[in-house]
């Protein structure tokens, strides 16, 4: 079967960051459709077949452990630590990432070359349009969160990488969409302010 031009440009237009899901007990993600979001990651561009992406899918224990570091920093950045304000901001923060239905960790190989570097993180973030995509079309959202949890060390000795050899770029939370994904930024310049065609 062919794809038509007007389905494929409509998946690419309607995808939207989701920053609200179906309840994650109601609504849970099947493995083999994770696995088809995280296939087509695969078949992303990348120059010098570097395949420079990897992925860590987080498991219910997996994601308990990430949200006391997001809890952590989340409620460092907003008061005393050991306040009480401390204490009702580290609570609502884990019951928050608790109800995320899932979440994966991706991460870039990172190559001594400058050049190289530079091309696996587009070719990364090729993968990660891909993996959205094809989550989209199949009623799921995904957030592209690249927040303070990506740079803790907590994170790294969760994957047990090191940062040396390893960036995390992005955390993709991902779930059944619930009405308009809570996102209000849909919009975009017209072509014509962002293109010149040249003779
Ligand atoms: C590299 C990158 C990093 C992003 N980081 C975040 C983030 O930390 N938090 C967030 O809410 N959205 C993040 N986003 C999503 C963008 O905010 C979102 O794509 C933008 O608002 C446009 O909305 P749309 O994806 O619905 O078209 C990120 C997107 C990219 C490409």
């Amino acid at each position: 079967m062919t794809l038509r031009t007007e389905d494929l440009a409509q998946l690419i237009q309607q995808r939207r960051s989701c920053y609200l899901f179906k309840d994650k007990q109601s609504a849970p993600l099947q493995t083999n459709t994770l696995k088809t979001c995280l296939e087509a990651a695969l078949w992303a561009p990348n120059h010098k077949l570097t395949q420079p992406w990897r992925f860590w899918v987080l498991g219910s224990q997996s994601q308990a452990v990430l949200a006391s570091t997001y809890a952590a920093l989340r409620a460092g950045s907003r008061a005393e630590v050991d306040s009480e304000a401390y204490r009702l901001h580290y609570t609502s923060a884990v019951e928050k990432f608790l109800q995320i239905p899932q979440i994966v960790l991706v991460g870039q190989v990172l190559s001594d070359d400058a050049v190289i570097r530079k091309e696996d993180y587009a070719a990364c973030a090729c993968g990660i349009q891909n993996l959205q995509l094809m989550a989209w079309q199949q009623g799921i959202g995904v957030q592209w969160s690249t927040g303070p949890i990506l740079q803790a060390q907590a994170t790294y000795d969760l994957l047990e990488q090191s940062p040396e050899r390893i960036e995390l770029i992005g955390a993709l939370y991902m779930g059944y969409v619930q009405g308009d994904c809570n996102n209000q930024s849909a919009k975009r310049k017209p072509l014509e302010s962002v293109s010149v065609w040249l003779d």
